[in-house]
């Protein structure tokens, strides 16, 4: 099951004048088809009312300690039986202090205490609070429980002032809630990710470039984090935000995705190659836009450096390289021509004329091919066909070595 669909989320809200992105949090969870019960301090309440956070879940809010309603007899234990994550955003300096004591003087507070399951803590506050000893020293202990952190932003808070302290996007949580379900298996490695197109400048105005939206390659960087690894992206231009807890590196051209890429290869244990380098770029750029002609031009190419190519000439021992294979027609072939030729361990092999595969759309089908087989998988969503890929990955790290 994708993305945080079915997943019991118990979602605890403090008194922080963020408690309004909570709500829009809440209307992510219950979009994912995630079941969110929400648990409020008498703070948290005053910022926004229950009944808005009941309207979004369509279930009942709590916050009373004291209620005696026939379903809240044992809130604090009960409420978090059966859910898998406490997500806490926005988490005040106040509440952390609780938690990081044990102190159980509010039904949050005592619903967390009485919990074991993992925690997830979205501190929101003003930036002294934050930076204060003592606030640093709760969130120490309480990391040192196990307790998860999604760091808070900086920029202007609601009191004026600008610094550390703002809650964090919701893509950050939820990132860190999926990587709760995920298994840590590719920790400790280091995985080199390229996503999206090249650009080619022809002139000021022009470029020669493709269709890749970087879709897959995210969709790579996003399911490596979850499961441990460390990532390094290096992207062409694309329109999607950068992951969270991944390092981003941006580039336009094929020689700079070529630079970017050899600069760190030495460091990665595994490097995947999603992105749709550009084979050609224009011999010339014009400094000045190229006029209309009644007769038309004439462009002349030169070969860019194949970056894959160049890796699998120069394979470090026990570096696993996968490239993959953009085809329109005899995949198969095209896919084992280019994974003998290029020296790779693995190849992925895409069909880019499909409605649902290859270019820009949120699902892809491939086929995996090592020197051995070649698996053709399920249309699948990109993350799930990631997900794919790295289990294969594993595999071939921890199968026999290759002759
Ligand atoms: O980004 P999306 O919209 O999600 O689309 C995903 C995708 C279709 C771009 C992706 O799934 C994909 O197929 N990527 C590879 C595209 C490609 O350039 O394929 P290719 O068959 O031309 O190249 C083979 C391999 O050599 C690729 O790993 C490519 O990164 C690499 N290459 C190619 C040319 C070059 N100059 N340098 C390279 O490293």
């Amino acid at each position: 099951m994708p993305g945080l669909s079915g997943k019991r989320i118990l979602f605890g809200v403090t008194g922080s004048i963020a408690a309004y992105k909570a709500a829009d949090w809440l209307r992510s969870l219950v979009k994912e088809e995630a079941m969110a019960t929400v648990v409020m301090t008498e703070a948290a309440a005053r910022f926004v009312s229950p009944l808005t956070f009941s309207a979004l879940s369509g279930q009942a809010v709590y916050h009373d300690m004291f209620d005696q309603a026939p379903d809240l007899v044992m809130a604090h234990i009960n409420l978090s039986r059966g859910a898998d994550a406490i997500l806490v955003a926005p988490a005040t300096a106040q509440t952390i202090a609780r938690l990081a004591h044990g102190m159980a003087d509010n039904l949050l507070s005592t619903v967390i205490l009485a919990a074991r399951i993992p925690v997830v803590i979205c501190p929101a506050m003003n930036s002294q609070m934050l930076s204060h000893p003592a606030t640093q020293d709760n969130i120490r202990r309480l990391a040192s429980f196990g307790y998860h952190f999604v760091q808070p932003g900086r920029g202007e808070l609601a009191c004026g002032e600008i610094g550390d302290g703002r809650l964090a996007d919701w893509d950050a949580a939820r990132e860190k809630l999926l990587s709760l379900f995920a298994p840590d298996d590719l920790k400790g490695q280091t995985v080199l990710i390229t996503a999206g197109p090249t650009r080619e400048a022809l002139d000021p105005a022009r470029f020669l470039s493709n269709r890749s939206s970087g879709k897959m390659g995210f969709a790579l960087a996003r399911t490596a984090r979850r499961r441990g690894a460390t990532v390094i992206l290096v992207a062409g231009p694309v329109q999607l935000p950068d992951p969270p807890e991944i390092e981003v590196v941006h580039v336009t051209t094929a020689e700079e995705m070529r630079r970017a890429v050899m600069d760190r290869a030495a460091t990665a244990h595994v490097v995947v190659k999603s992105a749709a380098v550009a084979d050609f770029r224009p011999s010339t750029y014009a400094d000045h836009k190229i006029k209309k002609t009644p007769q038309g031009i004439q462009i002349d190419l030169i070969k860019n450096p194949d970056i894959l190519a160049e890796l699998g000439a120069h394979r470090l021992s026990g570096q696993i390289l996968v490239g993959f294979a953009a085809e329109s027609r005899d995949h198969a072939g095209e896919g084992q021509r280019k994974l003998i030729e290029k020296n790779v361990d693995l190849m992925v092999v895409n069909d880019i004329l499909g409605k649902a595969t290859g270019f820009d759309v949120e699902t892809n089908q491939v086929t995996l091919m090592d020197r051995e087989a070649a698996v053709t998988l399920p249309l699948l969503s990109k993350e799930e066909t990631a997900d794919r890929i790295w289990d294969k990955v594993l595999q071939m790290q921890n199968g026999p070595p290759r002759p």
